[in-house]
């Protein structure tokens, strides 16, 4: 994979957290999330995405960020079965001699990538996709399952999946339709029961002032939802609300209750109901909404007032 550190060291020195797409170096923002943002350069031959995680303070962290990301990516294909887009990590010490560090993948279309494929088609294909998702989801479980040392955990939200040769012009979803997942900068890779990254480093996106507590009361409950596939297809689900198709989701309740029964009853999972998604969502939306107003004002203060860098990329208001 061809990267250019040159051009993001460019990036890096004009980078302007608030407007991203309005430095020296012209990108478009093909998404973020809670610490990424993930961007493609305008008119980079290679189509690359770039997701730029901001967080690492020294090497060793670094090194063993790199370790987690390279083994959970290289177990989910060549154990799990999955498809990956071709990846690599690159990072460098910035003017500042601040670590920046990119996961690079290849670029998939953002027609392909599932939260926009759920506005595009049938019902009964967006019924068919959250199937298929369970059907990944299913093969990272088992691998689990039946394997003493490791423990894999999964984001299985709709927007971390893209369908293989998805064509815009005639946009479907088969039964055979094969699925890509992509959110693989988070590594949930457990080795004996050790995480092989370490998830305090995510706490750095949060003010200073609130990462005592957060790491007490949150860090570990947050990490440990990712390894419950139960708690993982009831984030799926919610999903829906906040891609405004609510009304979806009775339906896919009862499609994934059966998946449990039918295709992985092995797994003994309760089924899932509609009162403890819609709660799950609502507390999930307020606690997000109000963890970025807390961030906003971080930034002010950091910014305006003792005139430091923010480093951290908030994305404006939601719709939900
Ligand atoms: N390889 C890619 N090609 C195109 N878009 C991408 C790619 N990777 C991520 N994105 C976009 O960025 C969003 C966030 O990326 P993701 O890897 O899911 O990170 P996060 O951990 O922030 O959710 C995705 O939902 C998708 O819209
Ligand atoms: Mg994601």
């Amino acid at each position: 994979m061809k990267i250019d550190i040159d051009l993001l060291k460019e990036f890096e020195r004009t980078i302007d957290t608030k407007q991203p797409e309005k430095g020296e170096v012209p990108i478009k923002i093909l998404g973020y999330g809670e610490i990424s943002l993930v961007f493609e350069i305008v008119g980079d031959p290679e189509h690359l995405a770039y997701k730029r995680i901001p967080i690492f303070d020294n090497e060793e962290q670094v090194e063993r960020f790199i370790g987690a990301y390279n083994e959970y990516c290289r177990i989910l294909k060549e154990d799990v079965g999955y498809n990956l887009p071709e990846h690599d990590v690159v990072w460098f010490r910035d003017d500042k001699e601040n670590i920046q560090l990119y996961c690079v993948q290849k670029k998939v279309s953002s027609d392909s990538v599932c939260n926009n494929v759920i506005h595009q088609v049938s019902d009964k294909e967006v019924e068919t996709l959250l199937l298929l998702a369970m059907r990944e989801m299913k093969k990272v479980w088992s691998y689990s399952k039946n394997n003493e040392v490791i423990e894999l955990g999964l984001d299985g939200q709709i927007s971390n999946f893209a369908i293989i040769n998805y064509d815009i012009n005639n946009p479907k979803v088969f039964e055979d339709s094969k699925l890509l997942y992509f959110d693989t900068s988070t590594p949930f890779l457990r080795i004996n029961g050790e995480e092989a990254m370490d998830f305090v480093l995510l706490l750095k996106s949060a003010p200073r002032f609130l990462r005592g507590i957060l790491k007490a009361v949150y860090l570990e409950e947050t990490v440990n939802r990712y390894y419950d596939w139960r708690k993982v297809s009831i984030d799926l689900v919610a999903n829906f609300f906040k891609e405004q198709r609510e009304e979806l989701v009775p339906r896919l309740i009862e499609i994934i209750n059966d998946f449990f029964k039918e295709e992985a009853s092995e797994f003994e999972i309760l089924p899932l109901n509609f009162e403890e998604i819609e709660k799950y969502y609502k507390s999930d939306a307020s606690m997000w909404s109000l963890f970025q107003k807390v961030r906003k004002f971080d930034r002010f203060i950091k910014t305006k007032i003792l005139r430091k860098q923010y480093p951290f990329y908030l994305p404006g208001k939601i719709e939900r």
